[in-house]
């Protein structure tokens, strides 16, 4: 063979080893040396209402379409697959659907796949030119898959009938046709995906999913950014960030959601500061806050504190409508249920909000002394003022060096919900809902010093504890 024919082979090789790559892009995803890994905790996650929320770039998308191709195919490898899936990809318009879903599916599905594609517009033969109706697939069970795709701007009745065992929402759709999908879904007991950035505010996935207000256990999500994309070009980052203001960043590098007002406290990040409950030495144990409210909520926390100065709420106590003496046998039972310190009548101490020494229209007596006189000795000489209080759990959450210093066991899920959802008003106020929690969280940390702002040496100790946190954060 001459040196010639020799290199037309190398070349011939090489260009059918092009197509066969191309052809099967869904092979080589995230298998190189480059992985995404928020994408592989997505497609690994086994609850039934998954969103991903992530910053402009960060590879939503991407995801989405592999694990739609995934189903399609019934090659998930981490999920139990299906014969003749039937799914839905639903975009915001016809022309995003074109431009966005579709074209990445099609980029993922190998054309050996595709048994038909039916056409909205646009010829079947270049299926990228036009927008698709439905995909048939063939699956390897034998049968066949059906992706259809859908935008919203159709109108929720054009999401009527179907029994799905899929949907994909590729960014944040309207409410009506989230409940629709949500029907669809209910006769298969099929799933749901979402992909996006929070660009509309507080919307309904800020409460259903986010902060998960009705506490179903099927919802999960993540938060994907700019960092976690390792195929993202440094230049485009390093471009993006300079146009962006501060609060465009917060959504489009962080896929935060945004508010006109903003958040009291944008520094909590539920997967950093939640964490796995653990068993607390009794030397930690600190003090109980309680919020008191009678048609409210009332909210006490338990709170520990170790010889570093990290806070740690332990407990939780959080209910309305029920009087002061329910509240204290409730109070006691979780005292006794963690060994809490007593006096030597078996009487416990907390914090309390210093209207509770107001009486009430109706009563002779305090709120205050109801408490005495159910054992609960409150101390109402709390400190009220509400911009050191906030600035000081701020410092808490997100001391100037180190760690943060403040942790929630996962159990306390009303505070979490009320931090996550915890809004400024107008003027300079937080809003006045949802508070409960977060007025004896500052009442309790008030009593705590500011975190040192220069470097501590850090002791073995320390280094295990943070250690530690770090593991429980991973479990949480
Ligand atoms: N697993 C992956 N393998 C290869 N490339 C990837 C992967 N994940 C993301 N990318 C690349 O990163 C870029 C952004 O991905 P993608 O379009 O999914 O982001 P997005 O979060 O949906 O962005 P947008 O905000 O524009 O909708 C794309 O160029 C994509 O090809
Ligand atoms: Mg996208």
């Amino acid at each position: 063979m001459t040196e010639k024919e020799i290199i037309h082979r190398l070349k011939t090789v090489e260009k059918w080893q092009k197509l066969k790559r191309k052809n099967n892009k869904i092979a080589y995803y995230n298998t190189g040396e480059k992985v995404h890994k928020k994408q592989m905790e997505f497609h690994k996650c086994s609850k039934r209402n998954r969103w991903v929320f992530g910053g402009n770039r960060c590879g939503k998308t991407e995801c989405g379409a592999v694990e739609t191709v995934w189903r399609a195919r019934g090659i998930h490898p981490f999920r139990q697959n299906r014969d003749n899936v039937f799914g839905w990809v639903v975009s915001l318009s016809r022309d995003v659907q074109r431009d966005v879903a579709q074209r990445k599916i099609l980029e993922y599905l190998n054309p050996e796949w595709i048994e038909d594609i039916v056409m909205v517009t646009g010829k079947a033969t270049n299926p990228k030119g036009g927008v698709i109706d439905y995909i048939t697939v063939k699956n390897v069970f034998g049968g066949l898959s059906t992706i259809g795709f859908k935008s919203c701007e159709m109108g929720r009745d054009k999401f009527q009938g179907a029994s799905l065992d899929f949907v994909w929402f590729d960014e944040e759709p309207p409410e009506d046709i989230y409940l629709e999908c949500s029907m669809r879904l209910m006769d298969k007991r099929g799933d749901m995906y979402g992909t996006m950035t929070p660009l509309l505010g507080l919307t309904f996935v800020h409460r259903k999913i986010y902060l998960n207000e009705s506490g179903d256990d099927e919802v999960w999500y993540t938060f994907m950014e700019w960092a976690d994309n390792p195929y993202l070009d440094a230049q485009e980052i390093d471009h993006l960030s300079k146009v962006l203001s501060e609060e465009e960043l917060q959504a489009r590098r962080y896929g935060r959601f945004v508010t006109d007002k903003g958040m009291v406290y944008p520094e909590f990040d539920e997967r950093v500061h939640v964490i796995q409950p653990f068993d607390v030495p009794k030397e930690w144990y600190d003090n109980i806050s309680i919020d008191p409210g009678l048609h409210n909520p009332l909210s006490a926390h338990w709170y520990a504190t170790d010889y570093d100065g990290n806070v740690y709420v332990i407990a939780e106590h959080f209910e309305s409508g029920k009087p002061v003496s329910y509240h204290c046998d409730a109070i006691k039972r979780i005292c006794e249920r963690l060994g809490w310190k007593h006096d030597y009548t078996g009487r416990y101490t907390a914090l309390i909000d210093s209207a509770a020494t107001q009486r009430t229209l109706n009563s002779q007596k305090s709120v205050a002394d109801l408490f005495y006189d159910n054992g609960i000795l409150v101390n109402t000489k709390v400190n009220k003022d509400l911009f050191s209080g906030i600035n000081r759990i701020k410092t808490y959450l997100k001391p100037s060096i180190g760690p943060p210093k403040l942790y929630v066991f996962s159990s306390c899920v009303n505070m979490i919900r009320e931090i996550k959802s915890y809004m400024w008003s107008d003027g300079d106020n937080p809003k006045k809902t949802d508070d409960h929690s977060l007025d004896e969280l500052r009442y309790y940390i008030m009593t705590k010093p500011t975190p040192p702002e220069r470097e501590v040496v850090k002791s073995q100790i320390l280094s295990d504890k943070e250690r530690l946190i770090k593991r429980l954060r991973r479990r949480a």
